[in-house]
């Protein structure tokens, strides 16, 4: 099949990008799993550890799990441990090389390929469970939301972790003032493809129309603030994340201002 014009930017892209990881560590956090699976410490109000939270609680024995859009296999790797039998895809073959790299330097078995979420290579009513990190603002999403309730299983469940615009927020946040104070170095603009965008309204819709039994779970109010006074790599809960936790579950309407979903989606 032969790549859009989309298709071909995020692929060469994401290939380029997969070289920096080229002498990957094999070191990778798996406390956002780990821990939740030793009863030592849960972070619900973090978007990265909640949607492994889920993958947690939705595991049966013997079930398959598809990592959608898997990049280099981190995700994937942390999700096998809770025990799935793990596929993954992903349209940069250099990524699914990484990705098996990483399975087998971890010897855990994993079933990667190189595949476009517009069109997926598995069979109807395959999967029984479906996780996508950061992944549905990169691909079309109608198509690829078709294919994902394809393959999914009657009763089984997809979550996607995405960004979500506010269009008043992002614009202060895009404005110059705020720009001019925001630390230069480790700058998001450095990893985003030209194509990508974060997900809006009509997604929204689409989403909806294509996985009625939906709910979401909203992230990132004051967090924004964050990259101002912490550092990226920072192992420690984030206290602003916390608060909006909080603030999501006293006042429900706030989650409009939320800046990143989790979509919990059932077929
Ligand atoms: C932001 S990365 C997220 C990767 C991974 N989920 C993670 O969290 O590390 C987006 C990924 O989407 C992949 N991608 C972009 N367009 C795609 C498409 N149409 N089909 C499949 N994968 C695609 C890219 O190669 C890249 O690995």
């Amino acid at each position: 099949m032969s790549l859009t014009e989309r298709q071909k930017r995020e692929k060469e892209y994401y290939d380029l990008y997969a070289q920096k990881y080229a002498d990957i560590s094999f070191n990778i956090d798996l406390s956002p799993v780990i821990a939740p699976l030793e009863n030592k410490e849960t972070r619900p109000w973090n978007s990265y550890w909640s949607i492994y939270a889920h993958a947690i609680k939705e595991y049966k024995p013997k079930t398959k799990l598809l990592d959608f859009g898997t990049g280099p296999g981190e995700n994937a790797l942390r999700l096998s441990l809770i025990g799935y039998d793990i596929y993954g895809f992903d349209i940069s073959d250099k990524n699914i090389q990484l990705a098996n790299k990483l399975f087998e330097h971890h010897a855990k078995p994993g079933n990667f390929q190189v595949a476009f979420a517009e069109k997926l290579p598995y069979p109807s009513n395959f999967f029984d469970l479906i996780i996508g990190i950061d992944i549905l603002h990169h691909v079309e999403i109608e198509q690829s939301l078709k294919e994902c309730y394809r393959v999914l299983r009657p009763g089984g469940k997809a979550f996607f972790r995405e960004p979500v615009e506010v269009s008043f927020l992002d614009r202060i946040r895009e404005s110059k003032p705020i720009q001019f104070f925001a630390p230069k170095k480790k700058s998001l603009k450095r990893h985003i493809t030209e194509d990508e965008r974060k997900l809006n309204k009509q997604d929204d819709t689409i989403i909806k129309s294509i996985f009625p039994q939906c709910k979401k779970h909203s992230f990132f109010l004051f967090a924004r603030f964050d990259k101002f006074y912490r550092k990226g790599s920072d192992p420690k809960p984030s206290l602003l994340e916390k608060l909006d936790y909080v603030l999501f579950q006293l006042f429900p309407a706030l989650s409009k201002l939320g800046g990143a979903v989790i979509y919990e989606l059932k077929k």
